[in-house]
Parts: structure tokens; sequence; C-alpha cells
């Protein structure tokens, strides 16, 4: 499979773990953007994530690395770094390092998931993530859904694909037909593609969903996507259900893909599980967006793409919308 010719190194939120794989006091190892990292809680229940290597002598702090209050301690020679990589203490010596710093990354933890910012050009956060719950303004929150985590989750590692083409699925009507075997091409009633944050409703019926009549084939799909990490869903329609898909590259060549499944709950149900009903229709879910990760992990980007005329519209803003999480320099 031909390495995509877009950046592997887009600016953007992306997600690096789910909120409940990092507990209070611990310390993860992960590789993101070609860079080793280490992903930690406070006791203060604050999560962090930062590079892997000390910069005393360049300890791995995944490897052996503790957490002790508000600060991870190496375990070469015990100094201490804040959240902010800054170094807080060296236990033989009066005084910190105020010089040397490890890169740390802004962090925001929603959607039961932990986001980081990467940004080549070390710029702030400049657009916010998505929230799967609260996002489209309908007064919903998370109290309104079963988690997500453990079981409705989807995670595949180091695939050769790209973020930019898990949005691409959001404009590409023809697809929902032969690869979700929809019995009938989605109609888009919203494509916004110009700020970071960009927004794509359409109406859709899946075929397969058990004890729907022709009738009742009136649903539809609300989505946001923060840049080219995270995109959240809303469904209208059918089994109410929230999703997010996130891709976070590791190196030039692959991505993890993490793909998230909330059911509403039932009224009067305060159970951290959901119920089977509602597991059966996550899973289908999860198996419709596995169905587009075949695809999106064999396939060759395509530029320029050999388009029929009511697909240009769509792809053309989308694409033209993705340049501008790319770095100048991109590294064919
Ligand atoms: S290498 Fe980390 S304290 Fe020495
Ligand atoms: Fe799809």
């Amino acid at each position: 499979m031909p390495k995509p010719p877009l950046s592997m190194k887009p600016t953007g939120w992306f997600q690096v773990a789910w909120s409940a794989e990092i507990a209070v006091g611990a310390v993860r190892r992960m590789t993101y953007f070609g860079r080793e990292m280490v992903a930690w809680r406070a006791q203060s229940g604050e999560p962090a994530v930062m590079d892997a290597y000390c910069e005393h002598l360049g300890a791995h702090l995944g490897h052996g690395g503790h957490v002790e209050g508000d600060r991870i301690v190496c375990p070469f020679h015990g100094w201490e770094w804040n959240r902010d990589g800054r170094n807080v203490c060296i236990p033989y010596e009066k005084r910190p390092n105020p010089l040397r710093r490890i890169r740390s990354y802004p962090v925001v933890e929603r959607n039961e998931a932990i986001y980081i910012w990467h940004d080549t050009d070390g710029r702030e956060p400049f657009f916010d993530v998505p929230d799967v719950f609260t996002g489209f303004d309908d007064g919903s929150s998370a109290q309104d859904y079963y988690p997500g985590f453990p079981h409705s989750t989807l995670y595949r590692e180091r695939l050769q694909l790209h973020p930019q083409y898990v949005l691409e699925n959001g404009v590409d009507f023809a697809h929902f037909k032969y690869v979700h075997r929809t019995p009938f091409i989605p109609k888009f009633t919203r494509q916004e593609f110009e700020k970071p944050i960009s927004y794509v409703d359409f109406t859709i019926a899946f075929d397969e969903i058990p004890g729907m009549s022709a009738e009742d084939m009136k649903s539809g799909v609300q989505a946001i996507n923060g840049g080219l990490g995270v995109a959240v869903t809303k469904s209208w329609g059918m089994i109410d259900n929230r999703t997010v898909s996130a891709v976070t590259p590791v190196d030039d060549e692959t991505c993890d893909v993490r793909f998230t499944v909330f059911i509403g709950r039932q009224s009067g149900d305060e159970s951290a599980e959901p119920p089977q009903t509602a597991k059966t229709f996550s899973q289908a879910i999860i198996d419709q967006f596995l169905a587009d990760v075949h695809i999106w992990s064999h396939q060759r980007y395509s530029d320029p793409p050999a388009l029929v005329r009511a697909e240009y519209e769509g792809f053309i803003a989308l694409r033209k919308w993705a340049t501008q999480f790319y770095p100048e320099e991109i590294t064919a």
C-alpha cells in the first residue's frame, strides 16, 4: 500500500487514549507523530502527555517512571517533572533545572477520551475538540448516554491510512450504498467546510435495522469534524446513538484508529453498562465503520480523483478545507 502523499504531521487534536486507560498514577507509553511519548495521570486526576525522554540523561519515563502527586519521577536519578514538562525537583540538588523542559502537549479530556494538540510549528490550539454530547446544542449531556468504553469501541493500530480518508467518507454519498449497503443514496442537507470545525448533515436509512418499515426510513446523521483528527456524530430517526471517530498518525506511514459508540439511555436505567439490545446495535454501527476501515487501509490516495459531477463539490470543498491543517512543507 502506497504511503499517502498527504502530510502525516497535520495540525489539530488527536486522540491518544480512552480516559479509562490512564488511571490516576498510571504511566503509559505511546508513539504518535513519530515521537515516543508518555501519558500519565496526576493524583489530582489531571492527565498529561509529554515526550518520553528525560532531559537529564535521557531515560525513558515510560520504563519505570512513576507518578508522585502532580509529578512524574524519572527512574534513573529521581528528577521530577510536572505536567508542563518543567523540572521541579532534583533530589540531590538544592534547585531544579529551570532551563530544560520536556516537550509536553496541550491535553483535553472529553468524550471519554484523551486528546493532544499537535502542531509542528508549536502554535497554541486555535480550535476546540467537539463534544459528542453537548456539541449539537440540543440540550443533551453525557448522562443521557451509556458509557462507550470499553464495550462499544473499536481500536485498530498502525493502519496504512490517513485521517483525511475518514473525513472524505462524510461527503462521499455513493459509497454508502456499496460499502454500507444502504437502500438509497443519502441526501446531503449541509456541507460546511470553512473554519477548522466543519459540518456535514445527511439523511440516510439502513435497511438492516430490524423492525423498520419503509415508512420509518426517515433518519439521518449530523457530523461535526474537529479538524482532521476527530469527528463526532449524532443520529436521528433511529436508535439514539452518538459516535466519535479518531485517527491519529503514529509515524509517516501509519495511523491508529479509534471509534466509540454511545447509545441513548433507556429512561430510569442508571447502569454503567448498556443492555444487550444497545450493545447489539452499537456493534452493528462498529461493523459499518469496520467496512470503511477495510477500504481505507488498502486504498491509494487519488489526486486528482476521477469524480462525477455530483461528487465534485463536496470532495473539492473538503480537500481545500483540509489543506489548512497541513504544514507548509508537505513531506511527500
Ligand atoms: S535521566 Fe532522568 S533523572 Fe537522570
Ligand atoms: Fe462510510
